[in-house]
């Protein structure tokens, strides 16, 4: 992934962050995923009375990405703009493990700060049927 699609990744996640629905938690995050067809996919976390049922921004872009007929992906941006970082859940690391291409996961924090991983390093051995 070149630097522009990076820096429009972020920019995405930054600007879905603004639509997010945190009226329990207060704590906003945004997330965009590039998918190989060169498309981003982005969402918001979606909160609700009901807390349980609250899904994460990560979740909210890869379905959206799949529901577009998107079927691989290569980086998923992450921003919350209050601390702390959106390292992303467990239930989102299980997501991400099926239909990545070597993907990279982009966290940035409110102050900017940036981290890149490697989807292996954040779920080393991930349950994967489809393998
Ligand atoms: N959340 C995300 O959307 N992504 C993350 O990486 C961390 C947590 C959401 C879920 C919930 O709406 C709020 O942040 C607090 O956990």
């Amino acid at each position: 992934m070149n630097s522009t699609m990076r820096d429009r990744l972020i920019a995405a996640a930054k600007n879905a962050a603004g639509n997010a629905y945190a009226p329990y938690s207060k704590y906003r995050v945004g997330a965009a995923v590039l998918a190989e067809n060169g498309e981003i996919y982005s969402g918001c976390n979606v909160e609700n009375s009901s807390y349980g049922l609250t899904i994460c921004a990560e979740r909210v872009a890869l379905f959206g990405a799949r529901c577009a007929g998107a079927t691989k992906w290569i980086a998923l941006a992450i921003y919350a703009p209050q601390p702390p970082v959106p390292l992303p859940c467990g239930a989102c690391r299980q997501v991400m493990a099926e239909g990545g291409n070597a993907p990279l996961v982009i966290v940035v924090g409110h102050d900017d700060t940036i981290r890149e991983f490697a989807f292996k390093e954040i779920l080393p051995h991930s349950f994967d049927m489809t393998m």
